[in-house]
């Protein structure tokens, strides 16, 4: 029987049709799975059911050459060298469409959080502020509007989309930009250092990969406007961690909105974290108990039909199955 590791006990229902196609190894924590765990635990196994928090490489790979299938419990993939899995004729399965509208909505609650201090005010009002003395003023915890300004997008897919349908209903205009040409209802297409320039708010929402990686440099994020908002709920990796510190601290931005960093759990010394017109929260954007649980159900659905000897139904590398399967 083939040999399947799962690296966290799963939500949804699907999870459970594993152990009748094949022999699940389920690890059960204390927390998550550590590096050297997966090295050791994923020894004999034919698949893998892991989470983005699973880096998987190519020395892992290597080490493992009778891995034939992965499937990934998230979208993005970027904690996988897929490349590597190709080459080794490996499908790598992910989970695209369940999270759009939860991490559409997440990005918005981050972006109207910034803009209206929202953290801020609470932190504010808990700590015995909010005195007679320090009370409703003409300019007393001011913040941006969103209604009337301008949201520039950045990555066009699914996600973005729904971004762009939830700006519309607050009366924003949008802008976007994407990688390869992408005519979105509503949304004006822009060079990418244009939208930086001319956009209120922008929101990251494209993948993380070669090509993205640190996109929002120093000089991109010196191309904002010194008012604007950025919230990110992509990957930490596309934004340059440092110079966007730097600007929020000298006045280059007036907020940031992140739901992910490049290294996670973030360091609790992080220079972002210091900063008052920062609100983070712990990579949340898809995590609520429903979509969890379709995301799993379509990692596990991806794992049986490997075990079934079919294509994955969302596999990242569909080039692995050669030109003549289904
Ligand atoms: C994903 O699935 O890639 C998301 O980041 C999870 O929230």
């Amino acid at each position: 029987m083939a040999k399947v590791l799962v690296t966290h006990q799963l939500p949804g229902n699907r999870i459970h049709e594993l152990p009748d196609h094949c022999d699940m190894n389920v690890w059960m924590g204390p927390g998550l799975l550590p590096a050297d765990g997966l090295a050791e635990e994923l020894e004999d196994c034919d698949g893998l059911l892991c989470l983005l928090t699973d880096r998987v490489d190519a020395a892992l790979l290597d080490a493992n050459p009778q891995l034939r299938f992965i499937s990934s419990m998230s979208v993005g993939v970027d904690h996988i060298d897929v490349s590597a899995a190709t080459a080794r004729g490996i499908p790598v399965g992910n989970t695209p469409g369940v999270l759009v509208d939860t991490t559409a909505d997440a990005t918005f609650a981050l972006l109207l959080a910034a803009a209206r201090r929202l953290v801020e005010a609470d932190r504010f009002v808990r700590g015995g502020h909010w005195r007679v003395e320090n009370a409703w003023s003409p300019e007393f915890f001011t913040g941006k509007d969103v209604s009337g300004a301008t949201l520039g997008i950045v990555g066009l897919g699914e996600v973005g989309q729904a971004v762009a349908r939830r700006a519309a209903a607050f009366g924003m205009r949008v802008i976007g930009w994407n990688r390869s040409p992408l005519q979105v209802d509503g949304v004006a297409n822009r060079e990418l250092d244009d939208l930086l320039a001319e956009s209120d708010f922008v929101s990251i929402n494209v993948a993380l990969g070669d090509e993205t990686r640190n996109l929002i440099d120093e000089r991109r994020i010196g191309l904002m406007k010194e008012d604007a908002v950025l919230v990110n709920t992509a990957r930490g990796g596309i934004v340059d961690e440092r110079a966007l510190a730097e600007a929020l601290s000298h006045g280059g931005l007036a907020a940031a909105g992140l739901d992910v960093f490049a290294r996670e759990p973030v360091a609790e010394d992080h220079p972002l974290l210091s900063l008052p017109n920062v609100i983070t929260t712990p990579h949340i954007g898809s995590a609520t108990e429903a979509t969890r649980a379709k995301m799993a159900d379509m990692a596990a659905g991806n794992i049986l039909a490997a075990l079934a000897g079919d294509r994955m139904p969302c596999c990242v590398n569909p080039e692995v199955y050669g030109a003549s399967s289904d």
